[in-house]
């Protein structure tokens, strides 16, 4: 029945959109969706790489069923074996018993794990290489994006990379899979919320995985979530490059809790002063109505952070804790950073915010404003003077670049 999208002439798509599931990994919220791609190679032999979420596994078999017809299934390749990729393992070997599943060592082991499954199995290691016929398919270790067993597959005659989550977003996608049929303005957004939220922590690992492909001739990425890259393939890659190297752009992102509006009316005049100093652009996120997911991609996008906290039982507001935390694990490098924040009768919110922009070591503002009870003209100025120094740390990073 499935009339299936191709890629080039003998590469198709047999992946599927998820609109149904609320939070990715029972965590992120998804907003428009995630698809999780999958691909099937026909040539003399004919590959699968990746599966789909178990809960598609059935749309997978009858695609693949569809394109195959009475010709069997060789292989399975596995490039990442996290369930939302691998989940369907089982009911495809049910389907096509003789089929071989290729794997790195760890990956065959997490096969095993996972699903039981130790037949047929096919160890590769480093830059090894198998034959389809006309396409050659070489594998490259690129652990710990996101897995400690992901890999990567590159197809030497179609010059198409099979990448793993690597270039990958949220957000189905709708009718077409190919970036240049595709509205693909609103999968950059969700590239960063999927970058910060999944992949961040792991920036290291993707910058090796960035050096160790760059000399290969890829015309075609394709990711296990999000649009196939063509014709913005450079843009996927550099937008990777750059969050994996903590490289930002101009701005300012402000967060900010509040209980009772003191400490949000500090953040409106912080965002005021560098308004006045010209920082564009100026992002507002109240930490109670914002998603952390939002917070956390924009944190990953601007150079500059400005957090405001209210005491809290003697500590940060419960959710701005929780960001720092967040942030803290993903050890982000090389942002500007200022805080304010209220009390009523004891302050330690920028006391512990002072101390987390230590711990990560990120240039400050020695402005820092903490108010008692009301907002109060003195201070009043002060947030003014938090935004100017901010906006004058991005315009002399290189004068402020001294950590905290
Ligand atoms: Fe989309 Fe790391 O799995």
């Amino acid at each position: 029945m499935f009339r299936n999208q191709k890629i080039t002439d003998d590469i198709y798509y047999v992946g599927v959109n998820d609109r149904q599931k609320a939070k990715f990994e029972n965590l992120i919220p998804l907003y428009d969706g995630v698809s999780y791609n999958a691909y099937l190679i026909v040539d003399e032999k004919t590959a699968l790489i990746d599966t789909v979420d178990i809960h598609f596994g059935e749309i997978l078999i009858q695609k693949i069923l569809s394109q195959l017809g009475d010709k069997g299934l060789d292989y399975l390749i596995i490039n990442h074996m996290e369930p939302d990729h691998s989940g369907s393992l089982r009911l495809l070997r049910k389907y096509f018993p003789n089929m071989t599943i290729v794997g790195n060592e760890r990956t065959l082991s997490m096969v095993k794990g996972f699903y039981e499954i130790d037949g047929s199995l096919l160890k590769v290691s480093d830059e090894e290489s198998l034959s389809l016929g006309r396409h050659q398919l070489q594998f490259f270790l690129t652990p710990m994006v996101h897995w400690p067993e992901t890999m990567m597959t590159f197809d030497h005659a179609d010059k198409v990379l099979f990448s793993g989550d690597a270039f990958g977003s949220f957000g189905a996608l709708n009718g077409s899979i190919l970036d240049e049929n595709l509205d693909i303005d609103k999968y950059w957004d969700e590239m960063y919320r999927y970058y910060a939220n999944v992949i961040g922590k792991y920036s290291s690992p993707v910058q090796k995985a960035i050096k160790k492909l760059e000399h290969l001739p890829y015309e075609i990425i394709c990711s296990t979530h999000g649009p196939v890259w063509k014709i913005n393939l450079k843009k996927a890659v550099e937008i990777y490059d750059r969050l994996s190297s903590f490289q930002a752009e101009e701005g300012v992102v402000i967060v900010y809790g509040s209980m009772y509006g003191n400490t949000e009316l500090m953040a409106e005049t912080v965002a005021q002063g560098l308004a006045e100093a010209g920082v564009k652009p100026v992002i507002i996120h109240n930490i109670s109505t914002v998603d952390l997911s939002i917070i956390l991609r924009d944190i990953y996008r601007y150079r500059g952070c400005i957090f405001g906290s209210p005491t809290y039982n003697n500590g940060l507001f419960p959710e701005m804790e929780d960001l720092i935390r967040k942030i803290e694990s993903r050890g982000l490098k090389n942002r500007i950073f200022g805080c304010f924040g209220s009390y009523t009768w004891s302050g330690a919110a920028v006391r512990n915010l002072t101390e987390f922009a230590n711990r990560l070591q990120w240039p400050m503002s020695d402005v820092m404003v903490e108010e008692k009870q009301g907002l109060k003209k003195d201070n009043y100025e002060s947030c003014l003077q938090l935004g100017h120094q901010i906006a004058e740390m991005l315009q002399n990073p290189v004068q402020f670049n001294k950590g905290c």
